[in-house]
């Protein structure tokens, strides 16, 4: 193995790219984010990394609440266009035919046509240098009945992707092992 040294600034990999809800009523808005991360199973807390300059930014220092929506590999152009456009410009709901729906604890509305939804409250942020780092306890979960097995995500059934080196790479279906599986 010939191996090489790389930039600290190296993402991790793989990574999610969610888009994120912030803001309510008619400000609410959309981003896309890949700094999202489960960070604490008891509470169940999230983490989510925003930085200043974004319009998201002042939505989520206002009302401290989230939503994160987990998109499937049909809804990849609406992830992609959540992250390259500012809703300072542009309704994204409304330029990419979304519906707010609403949810069961917060006040920010999810995305209906997106099958995962993880509604959030802020318990924490941290200012770390580009981004600022939310916690985010996690008060209901959502999904599309048919990704569910077992009261949790089926792997053979899930169909989405990540995000690695800034592209975007199809997750196949299916599990190639199960949590603990070396222990046999
Ligand atoms: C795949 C992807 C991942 C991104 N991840 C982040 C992130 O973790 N944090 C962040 O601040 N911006 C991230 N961005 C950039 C924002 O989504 C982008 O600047 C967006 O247009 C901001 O929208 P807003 O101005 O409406 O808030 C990402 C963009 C893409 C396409």
């Amino acid at each position: 193995m010939d191996k090489m040294e790389l930039s600290t600034g190296i993402s991790t990999f793989p990574m999610p790219a969610a888009v994120i809800s912030v803001g309510i009523g008619d400000e609410a808005n959309l981003i896309t984010l890949a700094y999202v991360g489960k960070v604490c199973s008891s509470p169940p807390v999230v983490a989510v990394s925003i930085q200043p300059r974004r319009h998201s930014y002042q939505l989520i220092e206002k009302h401290r609440e989230f939503v994160i929506n987990y998109p499937t590999i049909n809804q990849l152009r609406e992830m992609d266009y959540c992250g390259t456009r500012s809703g300072r410009d542009l309704n994204k709901w409304e330029e990419l035919n979304l519906t707010k729906e609403k949810g069961s604890v917060v006040q920010v509305p999810l995305i209906k046509e997106f099958p995962w939804n993880m509604e959030c409250k802020v318990i924490q942020r941290t200012e770390l240098g580009t981004h600022v780092c939310y916690f985010g306890e996690v008060v209901a979960v959502h999904s599309d009945s048919k990704f569910i097995r077992n009261n949790n995500i089926d792997p053979d059934k899930i169909d989405t992707f990540a995000y690695v080196s800034g592209n975007y790479i199809g997750l196949k279906k299916g599990a190639i092992g199960r949590h603990g599986f070396s222990l046999n």
